[in-house]
């Protein structure tokens, strides 16, 4: 059956065929969303400036049947970061096929495609979105190993969902996440966990109390980037956490752009401790914040901790620091 398909690498001269399989394949979903909704997809989709742009920044793959474009997709390189996918990710767009040829493998082929380049080119980690309606595509990606990871909000009305899928042997199977709005919950639920840890039981009050500061405080704090914050992940379970929040004072002379992180909240789930997670979480950190323009790191570390960050580059820095709650 699949004899006459030809997979190939996709090319600028391919571009109006490409905004045919787009309309096509997409088209499908015309009536599940608001005419005014499908308009400005549409919008989209029959523009080539979409595709001519992806090609900037992404290999497209395409399989074509007696000469004709029948299934096309994109692997965008890292270094492309969105709202939704961050700077180091990898990621798969427009994926589509001809709907006269669907349920012949080749959107799984042209998946699969994806996943071996980027292995290749020495991705870490693959990334997606796709919505509520796609369920043969969610079926191919999950099947194929993508792990949903978070909701994401809705866009022409449709709820999407951020898959990834680890590519790096070597990281356990581990991927890092920067978090948003919508992790709040796990950051506080996991700071209060190390809460526990470092301090045995609390009070309900001061719980309540520190649940409600905390999620306001997250909420806020990583909207405005006062707070940015990595979440581990192995599958959709968390394994990890951690923060830094930033700071801006004089600069002096060590540090003369004044800008400060503070590293905080580094926490893994005593299960999953002694396979590196602190050291992903971190370096995710430190990236970030070299991205912000931050040049100088601090943070406090607990006993357990100290080797992690020794055997990461920093040093003790022994100043004494004096401290006083002030009862307000
Ligand atoms: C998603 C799409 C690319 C799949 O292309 P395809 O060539 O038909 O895919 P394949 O034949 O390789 O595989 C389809 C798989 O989905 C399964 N499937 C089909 N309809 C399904 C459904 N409604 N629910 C769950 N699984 C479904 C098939 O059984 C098959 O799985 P199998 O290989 O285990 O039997 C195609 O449907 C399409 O272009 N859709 C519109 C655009 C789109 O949604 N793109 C995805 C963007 S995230």
């Amino acid at each position: 059956m699949n004899e006459n398909l030809k997979y190939r690498i996709g090319i600028d001269a391919d571009v109006p065929q490409l905004v045919s399989i787009g309309l096509l394949a997409y088209g499908q979903y015309k009536d599940r969303v608001t005419e005014g909704n499908w308009d400005k997809m549409k919008e989209g989709l029959g523009n080539e400036n979409t595709y001519i742009k992806l090609l900037e920044i992404a290999t497209c793959m395409v399989c074509e049947c007696q000469d004709k474009i029948i299934g096309m997709v994109f692997l965008v390189h890292h270094g492309h970061p969105t709202p939704v996918f961050q700077y180091d990710w990898a990621y798969i767009r427009m994926l589509g096929v001809h709907p006269e040829f669907e349920g012949r493998g080749i959107g799984r082929m042209l998946t699969q495609m994806c996943i071996n380049q980027a292995r290749q080119n020495g991705e870490g980690i693959l990334a997606l979105h796709t919505s509520e309606f796609q369920n043969a595509a969610r079926h191919i990606y999950e099947d194929l190993g993508f792990v949903k990871v978070r909701d994401i909000d809705k866009t022409f009305g449709i709820q999407y969902y951020l898959y990834t899928l680890g590519l790096n042997n070597e990281n356990g199977g581990i991927n890092y996440l920067r978090a948003n709005v919508k992790d709040v919950s796990i950051l506080v639920e996991n700071r209060i966990l190390f809460a526990k840890e470092f301090s045995g039981e609390i009070p309900e009050d001061i719980l309540s109390q520190l649940r409600v500061q905390m999620t306001d405080y997250f909420r806020t704090a990583t909207e405005t980037g006062a707070c940015v914050s990595y979440i581990a992940f192995c599958g959709n379970e968390v394994t990890g956490i951690g923060s830094f929040t930033v700071r801006e004072q004089p600069g002096n002379v060590k540090n003369p752009s004044g800008k400060w992180a503070y590293i905080m909240n580094m926490f893994t789930l005593p299960q999953h401790r002694r396979k590196g997670i602190c050291t992903g979480l971190l370096n995710g950190l430190v990236t970030e914040a070299e991205k912000m323009g931050i040049s100088a790191i601090e943070l406090h570390a607990t006993k357990v901790g100290e080797m992690v960050y020794t055997q990461n580059g920093f040093e003790l820095h022994n100043e004494p620091t004096y401290r006083k709650y002030v009862k307000l």
